[in-house]
Protein backbone atom coordinates (compact mmCIF):
# COMPACT_ATOMS: atom_id res chain seq x y z
CA UNK A 1 0.00 0.00 0.00
CA UNK A 2 1.52 3.77 -0.32
CA UNK A 3 2.67 5.29 2.48
CA UNK A 4 -0.60 6.86 4.08
CA UNK A 5 -1.68 3.25 4.55
CA UNK A 6 1.06 3.01 7.22
CA UNK A 7 -0.60 4.74 10.12
CA UNK A 8 -2.80 1.76 11.49
CA UNK A 9 -6.14 -0.11 11.14
CA UNK A 10 -9.65 0.57 12.96
CA UNK A 11 -11.44 -2.05 14.79
CA UNK A 12 -13.41 -4.40 12.10
CA UNK A 13 -17.01 -2.94 12.45
CA UNK A 14 -19.98 -5.30 11.06
CA UNK A 15 -20.39 -3.92 7.52
CA UNK A 16 -20.11 -6.01 4.78
CA UNK A 17 -16.90 -5.42 2.38
CA UNK A 18 -16.06 -9.01 1.21
CA UNK A 19 -18.85 -8.98 -1.69
CA UNK A 20 -20.08 -6.99 -4.30
CA UNK A 21 -17.33 -5.44 -6.12
CA UNK A 22 -18.83 -3.42 -9.48
CA UNK A 23 -21.52 -1.28 -8.32
CA UNK A 24 -21.87 1.28 -9.55
CA UNK A 25 -19.18 0.98 -12.28
CA UNK A 26 -17.88 4.39 -14.10
CA UNK A 27 -16.67 3.59 -17.66
CA UNK A 28 -14.11 6.08 -19.20
CA UNK A 29 -12.78 5.82 -22.63
CA UNK A 30 -9.62 7.84 -22.04
CA UNK A 31 -9.09 9.08 -18.19
CA UNK A 32 -5.56 10.45 -16.83
CA UNK A 33 -5.68 7.95 -14.21
CA UNK A 34 -8.32 5.29 -12.99
CA UNK A 35 -6.86 5.57 -9.02
CA UNK A 36 -6.97 9.06 -9.18
CA UNK A 37 -10.51 9.49 -9.64
CA UNK A 38 -11.35 6.39 -7.41
CA UNK A 39 -9.71 8.05 -4.60
CA UNK A 40 -11.65 10.82 -5.38
CA UNK A 41 -14.71 9.65 -5.70
CA UNK A 42 -13.75 7.43 -2.40
CA UNK A 43 -13.11 11.26 -0.55
CA UNK A 44 -16.52 12.42 -1.67
CA UNK A 45 -18.22 9.27 0.04
CA UNK A 46 -18.96 6.40 -2.87
CA UNK A 47 -19.64 3.20 -1.18
CA UNK A 48 -17.52 0.41 -1.50
CA UNK A 49 -17.81 -1.64 -4.34
CA UNK A 50 -17.64 1.20 -6.53
CA UNK A 51 -15.38 0.63 -9.49
CA UNK A 52 -13.62 2.80 -12.30
CA UNK A 53 -12.72 1.06 -15.33
CA UNK A 54 -10.87 2.80 -18.49
CA UNK A 55 -9.77 2.09 -22.06
CA UNK A 56 -6.78 4.36 -21.86
CA UNK A 57 -5.20 6.15 -19.57
CA UNK A 58 -2.42 9.52 -20.20
CA UNK A 59 -1.21 9.18 -16.53
CA UNK A 60 -1.54 5.84 -15.08
CA UNK A 61 0.26 5.87 -11.70
CA UNK A 62 2.78 2.82 -10.81
CA UNK A 63 4.23 1.41 -7.47
CA UNK A 64 6.75 3.76 -5.94
CA UNK A 65 5.95 6.52 -7.96
CA UNK A 66 6.70 5.47 -11.90
CA UNK A 67 4.01 5.63 -14.41
CA UNK A 68 1.98 2.58 -16.27
CA UNK A 69 1.53 2.05 -19.30
CA UNK A 70 -0.77 0.31 -21.34
CA UNK A 71 -1.81 -0.20 -24.81
CA UNK A 72 -5.48 1.51 -25.64
CA UNK A 73 -8.30 -1.38 -25.59
CA UNK A 74 -5.86 -4.29 -24.76
CA UNK A 75 -5.32 -3.98 -20.89
CA UNK A 76 -7.78 -3.65 -17.69
CA UNK A 77 -7.16 -0.97 -16.27
CA UNK A 78 -9.43 -1.17 -13.41
CA UNK A 79 -9.52 0.83 -9.66
CA UNK A 80 -12.49 -0.35 -7.16
CA UNK A 81 -13.10 0.90 -3.64
CA UNK A 82 -12.83 -1.01 -0.52
CA UNK A 83 -14.86 0.31 2.50
CA UNK A 84 -14.88 -0.05 5.23
CA UNK A 85 -10.84 -0.43 5.53
CA UNK A 86 -9.50 -2.12 9.00
CA UNK A 87 -7.88 -4.80 10.86
CA UNK A 88 -9.02 -7.90 8.40
CA UNK A 89 -7.23 -6.06 5.77
CA UNK A 90 -4.01 -6.13 6.80
CA UNK A 91 -2.42 -8.56 3.88
CA UNK A 92 -4.55 -6.65 1.78
CA UNK A 93 -1.09 -6.07 -0.61
CA UNK A 94 -1.00 -9.64 -0.79
CA UNK A 95 -4.70 -11.25 -1.59
CA UNK A 96 -5.20 -9.32 -4.76
CA UNK A 97 -2.47 -10.33 -6.76
CA UNK A 98 -3.78 -13.62 -5.68
CA UNK A 99 -7.63 -12.73 -6.91
CA UNK A 100 -5.72 -11.54 -10.47
CA UNK A 101 -4.05 -14.76 -10.95
CA UNK A 102 -7.00 -16.55 -10.13
CA UNK A 103 -8.86 -14.59 -12.93
CA UNK A 104 -6.06 -14.84 -15.50
CA UNK A 105 -6.02 -18.68 -14.93
CA UNK A 106 -9.55 -18.92 -15.63
CA UNK A 107 -9.57 -17.41 -18.75
CA UNK A 108 -6.65 -18.99 -20.43
CA UNK A 109 -4.47 -21.60 -20.17
CA UNK A 110 -1.92 -19.77 -18.37
CA UNK A 111 0.15 -20.65 -14.64
CA UNK A 112 0.52 -17.36 -12.67
CA UNK A 113 3.18 -16.52 -9.72
CA UNK A 114 3.17 -13.73 -7.70
CA UNK A 115 6.56 -11.38 -7.39
CA UNK A 116 6.34 -10.00 -4.06
CA UNK A 117 5.08 -7.97 -3.21
CA UNK A 118 2.13 -7.47 -5.65
CA UNK A 119 3.17 -7.93 -9.61
CA UNK A 120 1.55 -11.28 -11.25
CA UNK A 121 4.21 -12.81 -13.43
CA UNK A 122 3.39 -15.49 -16.17
CA UNK A 123 6.61 -17.80 -17.01
CA UNK A 124 8.78 -14.88 -15.55
CA UNK A 125 7.21 -11.86 -17.04
CA UNK A 126 4.72 -9.51 -15.81
CA UNK A 127 1.57 -9.34 -16.73
CA UNK A 128 -0.27 -7.61 -14.21
CA UNK A 129 0.65 -4.55 -11.86
CA UNK A 130 -1.30 -3.89 -8.35
CA UNK A 131 -1.41 -0.03 -6.57
CA UNK A 132 -3.21 -0.09 -3.64
CA UNK A 133 -3.84 3.21 -2.01
CA UNK A 134 -4.78 3.42 1.23
CA UNK A 135 -6.89 5.95 3.75
CA UNK A 136 -6.99 4.06 6.91
CA UNK A 137 -8.04 7.35 8.94
CA UNK A 138 -10.80 7.65 6.39
CA UNK A 139 -11.54 4.06 6.50
CA UNK A 140 -11.11 3.06 2.50
CA UNK A 141 -8.41 1.94 0.15
CA UNK A 142 -8.72 1.80 -3.63
CA UNK A 143 -7.14 -0.73 -5.23
CA UNK A 144 -5.82 -0.33 -8.54
CA UNK A 145 -5.17 -3.26 -11.36
CA UNK A 146 -3.06 -2.85 -14.56
CA UNK A 147 -3.40 -6.50 -16.40
CA UNK A 148 -2.71 -6.75 -19.66
CA UNK A 149 -5.23 -8.56 -21.88
CA UNK A 150 -4.46 -9.95 -25.66
CA UNK A 151 -1.19 -8.08 -26.37
CA UNK A 152 1.14 -9.40 -28.97
CA UNK A 153 5.17 -9.69 -27.98
CA UNK A 154 5.70 -6.96 -30.37
CA UNK A 155 3.17 -4.03 -29.26
CA UNK A 156 5.03 -4.00 -25.94
CA UNK A 157 6.87 -1.07 -25.81
CA UNK A 158 11.14 -1.34 -26.15
CA UNK A 159 11.93 -0.42 -22.67
CA UNK A 160 9.55 -3.76 -21.57
CA UNK A 161 9.63 -5.98 -24.62
CA UNK A 162 10.87 -9.21 -22.60
CA UNK A 163 9.99 -8.13 -19.65
CA UNK A 164 5.70 -8.13 -20.13
CA UNK A 165 3.27 -10.72 -21.30
CA UNK A 166 -0.38 -10.54 -21.48
CA UNK A 167 -3.20 -13.41 -20.43
CA UNK A 168 -3.53 -14.57 -24.37
CA UNK A 169 -5.20 -14.06 -27.49
CA UNK A 170 -8.87 -14.08 -28.01
CA UNK A 171 -9.35 -12.70 -24.18
CA UNK A 172 -11.65 -9.70 -23.87
CA UNK A 173 -10.88 -6.73 -21.49
CA UNK A 174 -14.49 -7.08 -20.35
CA UNK A 175 -14.19 -10.74 -19.59
CA UNK A 176 -10.84 -10.01 -17.66
CA UNK A 177 -13.18 -7.47 -15.51
CA UNK A 178 -15.69 -9.86 -14.70
CA UNK A 179 -13.16 -12.35 -13.59
CA UNK A 180 -11.11 -10.21 -11.63
CA UNK A 181 -14.23 -8.64 -9.80
CA UNK A 182 -15.13 -11.60 -8.99
CA UNK A 183 -12.05 -13.04 -7.38
CA UNK A 184 -11.89 -9.58 -5.73
CA UNK A 185 -14.90 -10.61 -3.38
CA UNK A 186 -13.28 -13.57 -2.68
CA UNK A 187 -9.70 -13.12 -1.97
CA UNK A 188 -10.45 -9.35 0.07
CA UNK A 189 -12.61 -11.23 2.66
CA UNK A 190 -10.16 -14.45 2.96
CA UNK A 191 -8.24 -14.74 6.15
CA UNK A 192 -4.97 -14.41 6.83
CA UNK A 193 -3.74 -18.01 7.00
CA UNK A 194 -5.64 -18.35 3.31
CA UNK A 195 -3.95 -15.76 2.08
CA UNK A 196 -0.23 -16.74 3.13
CA UNK A 197 -0.81 -20.71 2.35
CA UNK A 198 -1.60 -19.58 -1.23
CA UNK A 199 0.85 -16.53 -1.55
CA UNK A 200 3.58 -18.78 -0.41
CA UNK A 201 2.48 -21.86 -3.01
CA UNK A 202 2.47 -18.80 -5.72
CA UNK A 203 5.82 -16.71 -4.21
CA UNK A 204 8.00 -16.51 -7.50
CA UNK A 205 10.85 -15.00 -5.51
CA UNK A 206 11.78 -17.84 -3.31
CA UNK A 207 15.06 -19.24 -3.83
CA UNK A 208 15.82 -16.64 -5.72
CA UNK A 209 19.29 -14.10 -5.76
CA UNK A 210 17.14 -10.58 -4.75
CA UNK A 211 18.93 -7.80 -4.17
CA UNK A 212 17.61 -4.18 -2.48
CA UNK A 213 19.27 -0.76 -1.62
CA UNK A 214 23.07 -1.15 -1.30
CA UNK A 215 22.54 -5.28 -0.67
CA UNK A 216 21.66 -8.50 -1.64
CA UNK A 217 20.65 -12.58 -0.71
CA UNK A 218 18.29 -15.12 -1.27
CA UNK A 219 14.74 -14.42 -0.80
CA UNK A 220 13.61 -17.05 1.83
CA UNK A 221 9.45 -16.69 1.78
CA UNK A 222 6.76 -14.83 3.53
CA UNK A 223 6.62 -14.23 7.49
CA UNK A 224 3.40 -14.04 8.45
CA UNK A 225 2.91 -10.34 8.77
CA UNK A 226 3.81 -10.34 4.91
CA UNK A 227 7.12 -9.19 4.77
CA UNK A 228 9.42 -10.42 2.76
CA UNK A 229 12.55 -12.84 4.29
CA UNK A 230 15.53 -12.43 2.87
CA UNK A 231 19.37 -14.39 4.05
CA UNK A 232 21.78 -11.65 3.52
CA UNK A 233 24.73 -12.78 1.55
CA UNK A 234 26.60 -11.93 5.20
CA UNK A 235 24.59 -14.76 7.07
CA UNK A 236 21.88 -12.80 8.32
CA UNK A 237 17.88 -13.42 8.00
CA UNK A 238 15.92 -9.64 7.47
CA UNK A 239 12.92 -9.01 7.33
CA UNK A 240 11.65 -6.82 4.12
CA UNK A 241 8.70 -4.68 4.21
CA UNK A 242 6.89 -3.63 1.30
CA UNK A 243 7.02 0.38 -0.03
CA UNK A 244 10.64 0.40 1.96
CA UNK A 245 12.51 -1.29 -0.95
CA UNK A 246 13.26 -1.39 -4.50
CA UNK A 247 14.15 -5.24 -5.68
CA UNK A 248 15.94 -6.23 -8.33
CA UNK A 249 16.08 -9.94 -9.56
CA UNK A 250 18.80 -11.81 -10.33
C1 LIG B 1 2.85 -1.26 -10.67
O1 LIG B 1 3.18 -2.41 -10.99
O2 LIG B 1 3.70 -0.35 -10.55
C2 LIG B 1 1.40 -0.97 -10.37
C3 LIG B 1 0.66 -0.56 -11.59
C4 LIG B 1 -0.80 -0.27 -11.36
C5 LIG B 1 -1.48 0.28 -12.60
C6 LIG B 1 -2.96 0.39 -12.46
S1 LIG B 1 -3.76 0.67 -14.01
C7 LIG B 1 -5.27 1.01 -13.21
C8 LIG B 1 -4.93 1.82 -11.96
N1 LIG B 1 -4.86 3.24 -12.28
C9 LIG B 1 -3.63 3.72 -12.14
O3 LIG B 1 -3.29 4.90 -12.36
N2 LIG B 1 -2.79 2.76 -11.74
C10 LIG B 1 -3.48 1.50 -11.54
Amino acid sequence: MSADAESGYPAASDERTSAGFGHPHHHHRVIDSTNRLARDLANAGAPHGTVVTADEQTAGRGRMGRSWLALAGKALLLSAILRPLDERHGLLPLAIPLAVCEAAESLAPVECSVKWPNDVWIAGRKVAGILIEARPGDGWAVIGVGLNVAIDEAEFSEEIRGLATSVGHGVTVEAARRAVLARFDRWVGASSTEVLTEFRRRDALAGRRIGWNDSSGVADGISDDGNLVVKTDAGERVALSAGEVHLTVE
